[in-house]
């Protein structure tokens, strides 16, 4: 394990696993409680992990044929594209007549 980690594709998948933990051993509602806050900032880890993941498939035999990671991702992307045009790119809704 040790001498494969220089690996690119090794230790970004070792790092997107590692992440992968903490958010399963946290993933109930009785953690969700106990966490508060903390419980937002580890789900948010996720992104890091899913990049992660994008770059050791993509990464495998020296990114020769990364189209197979790539089309897995663009669900993931179009949904995160949609997120910031929701959240600050959409234009701002007309406010009702009150007359
Ligand atoms: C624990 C650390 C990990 C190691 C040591 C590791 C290692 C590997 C290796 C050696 C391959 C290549 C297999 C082959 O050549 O056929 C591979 C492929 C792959 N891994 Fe990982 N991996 C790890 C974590 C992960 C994680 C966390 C994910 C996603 C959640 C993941 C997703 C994939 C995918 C999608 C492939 C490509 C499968 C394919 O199209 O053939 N891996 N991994």
């Amino acid at each position: 394990m040790l001498s494969e980690l220089p690996r690119f594709y090794i230790w970004t998948g070792w790092l997107a696993f590692a992440i992968f933990v903490p958010l399963a051993v946290t993933s109930m509602d009785f953690a969700q409680r106990m966490m508060g806050p903390w419980w937002k900032w580890l789900q948010r880890w996720t992104y890091a992990a899913a990049v992660l993941t994008l770059l050791h498939w993509a990464g495998l035999h020296e990114f020769r044929n990364p189209l197979g990671a790539i089309l897995h991702f663009a669900p993931l992307a179009a949904l995160e594209a949609y997120r910031v045009w929701y959240w600050h790119l959409r234009p701002p809704r007309r406010q009702a007549n009150p007359g």
